[in-house]
């Protein structure tokens, strides 16, 4: 299992440091939470405070668009440092729009799913994408309960698309996370699971190891 840990979970007075502490902990990619304050009742960080992250860690950043309009912003987020892109099915922009101009910028495409929005949705866009992240929360928080409903949506996605890597995010800890290896999740996103447990380098390879 590769594992992206959340920076919405960790201390932002200390960004660096925590990108430190997940770098050398063997974290696979690092997932940055974009939040607009109307796609999700909550507002996180854009594309300065990504920029300045960027040069702490050499790790892909998997960066997460709970936005409104992504097409509009897919230049900043790229040139902030980007290296994959997820934006929501749900948004209100058109996707094939959306993935055209990641790719104009030489990122990786990827589509976000909530919850109770079936895997159908995705499925005309699927060639096209990177990656395909299953929310198994609603988006808009960190720290809440894990569902395992939404899981039942990766094998639909493989069976369509062998290639795609699949992510799950929400609620994700070193209990949840063997659910997501039985359902075949490749990727699976924690923040609290992370940056909240004693020894976030600990929790790095326990949750890496689900499933192997
Ligand atoms: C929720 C975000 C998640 C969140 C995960 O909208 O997309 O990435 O930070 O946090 P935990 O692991 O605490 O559920
Ligand atoms: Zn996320």
């Amino acid at each position: 299992m590769l594992v992206a840990p959340s920076m919405l979970a960790s201390d932002f007075s200390h960004l660096a440091d925590e990108l430190k502490k997940i770098t050398d902990g063997g974290a696979d990619f690092v997932h940055l939470d974009v939040m607009d304050g109307a796609f999700v009742p909550n507002i996180s960080f854009g594309a300065p405070v990504i920029a300045a992250m960027r040069p702490h860690t050499t790790l892909p950043f998997d960066v997460h668009l709970m936005i409104q309009h992504p097409k509009r912003y897919i230049a900043d987020f790229v040139a902030a440092g980007a290296d994959i892109i997820s934006f929501h099915v749900e948004c209100a922009d058109d996707p094939d729009e959306v993935i055209a101009e990641i790719l104009t910028h030489g990122a990786h495409p990827a589509m976000v799913i909530k919850p109770k929005t079936p895997a159908e949705l995705i499925f005309p866009y699927l060639d096209k994408l990177y990656l395909v992240l299953i929310m198994t929360v609603e988006p808009g928080f960190g720290g809440q309960s894990f569902m395992s409903g939404p899981l039942l949506k990766a094998r639909q996605l493989k069976e369509k698309n062998p290639s795609v890597l699949i992510e799950a995010d929400g609620g994700i800890n070193a209990q949840t996370v063997l659910e997501c290896a039985r359902a075949g999740v490749d990727v699976c996103v924690a923040g609290t699971g992370v940056f909240k447990a004693e020894d976030p380098a600990a929790a790095i390879r326990q949750l890496q190891s689900a499933g192997c």
